[in-house]
């Protein structure tokens, strides 16, 4: 039987890349979606794909109604949490590619998810030269003391830090703070240029126009530094390849997971 998705945020830049992706699946079958704009159209009428069936709800609560095994998100944070949560109560998997969320979102949500024995699967970038930031880093991280991320975006990112940034905070959270030559207090100047402090990391967020989206983390020793960056182009197709897998494997724990390394094999 192909896995049932029900995906809100299906006409959006990145939710439109991963439906048209699982349109040529067999595996995995869209049963609802999820966008404002385009409630009581049929998906596939509104991306031009003749393949996708499912009809566009206003809400996920409405989206909800079709049974499904697994909830994408893929729409704005100031929604997800509440879309994710409705989601397990209904006791559909649910897999968060939508950033924003805060580390007091993500506790709620492993309480409920723990509750109703389902997986969780947040991935803050499903593109793989992340993960693999992630992994470097966190060895990396193992080794030298002190580092710092800085978070590149287009002017028009609302949300900061980005959800990658937050999530390579977080992980490295569980290796060790980074440490600060001077602390914070003692800045002497404006402290707001030393960025936020997060889970133990500083994070310092660019938006200007010219860029897409970029992840950058710079550990530094005496005498010498490691630069680890990840540079995403202008199309979505790095992020549907990880979402697919994701989809696959998020019934395969219990509770939520935090990155896509969690069903690599690395
Ligand atoms: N994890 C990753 O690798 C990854 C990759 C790309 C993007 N993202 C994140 O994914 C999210 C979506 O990004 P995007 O660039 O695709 O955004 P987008 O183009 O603006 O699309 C947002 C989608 O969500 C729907 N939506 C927004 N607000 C809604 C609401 N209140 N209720 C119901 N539907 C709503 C929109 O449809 P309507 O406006 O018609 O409602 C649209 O379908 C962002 O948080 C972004 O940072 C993550």
């Amino acid at each position: 039987m192909p896995i049932r998705i029900s995906l809100a945020g299906a006409t959006g830049w990145a939710g439109s890349a991963l439906a048209l992706a699982i349109a040529k699946t067999n595996d995995i079958t869209l049963v609802s979606a999820v966008s404002r704009t385009h409630a009581g159209h049929s998906l596939g009428d509104v991306l031009d794909e003749p393949l996708l069936h499912c009809p566009v709800y206003a809400t996920a609560q409405e989206a909800l109604a079709h049974p499904c095994d697994v909830f994408f998100e893929f729409t704005k944070p100031d929604v997800a949490k509440s879309n994710v949560l409705a989601a397990l109560q209904q006791g559909a998997h649910v897999v968060i590619g939508t950033s924003g969320l805060t580390d007091a979102d993500y506790a709620e949500i492993a309480r409920v998810a723990e509750q109703r024995r389902l997986g969780v699967l947040a991935v803050g970038n499903f593109a793989l030269t992340v993960v693999l930031l992630q992994k470097f880093s966190e060895i990396a991280a193992r080794y030298i003391p002190q580092w710092e991320i800085i978070d590149y975006a287009h002017a028009g990112k609302k949300d900061a830090p980005s959800g990658t940034a937050r999530e390579l905070a977080y992980r490295l959270s569980n290796i060790r703070p980074s440490e600060l030559t001077i602390p914070l207090e003692q800045t002497q100047g404006v402290v707001e240029t030393r960025g936020a402090r997060l889970t133990g990391s500083q994070v310092h967020s660019i938006r200007l126009p010219g860029y897409t989206i970029s992840a950058e983390i710079i550990f530094g020793l005496p005498d010498q530094k490691l630069t680890i960056r990840h540079d995403s182009g202008s199309s979505a197709k790095p992020y549907v390849d990880g979402a697919l897998l994701a989809i696959r494997k998020v019934n395969t724990f219990v509770g939520l997971r935090r990155g896509l390394d969690h069903v690599l094999d690395l």
